[in-house]
């Protein structure tokens, strides 16, 4: 998997705007949730750290401002980075990608061989549920991780599919919708 590191950038610098927000979805916000995910989809979305709701949303309302009304695009939107958190059997987050990390990662990826390096601390990271290295892990692997969390609560397949390839380099043959949900991402 590659990642665009400079639009990551910017997301990372949104980030930072967002971490200083409440976190607390707006009325538009809270309508779009009910509209788009079921109660335990909901659950999960706020589970996630105010500034992953917060991109989330953003995301959600680019699309919407680009004309698009696809409903499982919508819920890929509101959940593609839910991956980034880890939750417990009761759905409560119990640890999350660090600023620190996500800081990294972009700092990594502009490294010559920075994606090769991400790519070994996150395999190193999978097998150990602490630590510098499992944040790696889940940085990386939160579009696969994401997806699989979505699916077991429901989300349609093609819902799915737009979680697991968000981060996916751009080809000119992806579906339309995928397309429009990177420019929606990079974009926030
Ligand atoms: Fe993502
Ligand atoms: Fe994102």
């Amino acid at each position: 998997m590659a990642t665009r590191p400079f639009y990551r950038a910017r997301q990372f610098f949104h980030a930072l705007g967002a971490l200083a927000t409440s976190g607390r979805a707006s009325e538009a916000g809270s309508a779009s949730l009910a509209r788009y995910l079921s109660p335990p989809q909901r659950a999960l979305f706020n589970a996630m750290p105010a500034h992953d709701r917060h991109h989330s949303l953003a995301v959600l309302h680019t699309l919407q401002r680009m004309g698009e009304t696809n409903p499982d695009l919508m819920a890929a939107a509101l959940l593609h980075d839910v991956g980034k958190s880890e939750y417990d059997a009761a759905g409560r987050r119990i640890r999350t990608v660090p600023l620190w990390c996500r800081v990294a990662k972009v700092a990594i990826m502009m490294l010559p061989h920075g994606e090769r390096l991400l790519l070994r601390l996150s395999a190193q990271g999978a097998t150990r549920p602490k630590g510098m290295r499992h944040a790696f892990y889940l940085s990386w692997e939160h579009p696969r991780l994401g997806a699989a969390l979505a699916a077991r609560l429901g989300v349609s397949e093609q819902a799915a599919a737009l979680i697991r390839d968000h981060m996916q380099p751009r080809r000119a043959t992806d579906p339309p919708l995928l397309a429009a949900l990177q420019r929606a991402d990079d974009l926030n």
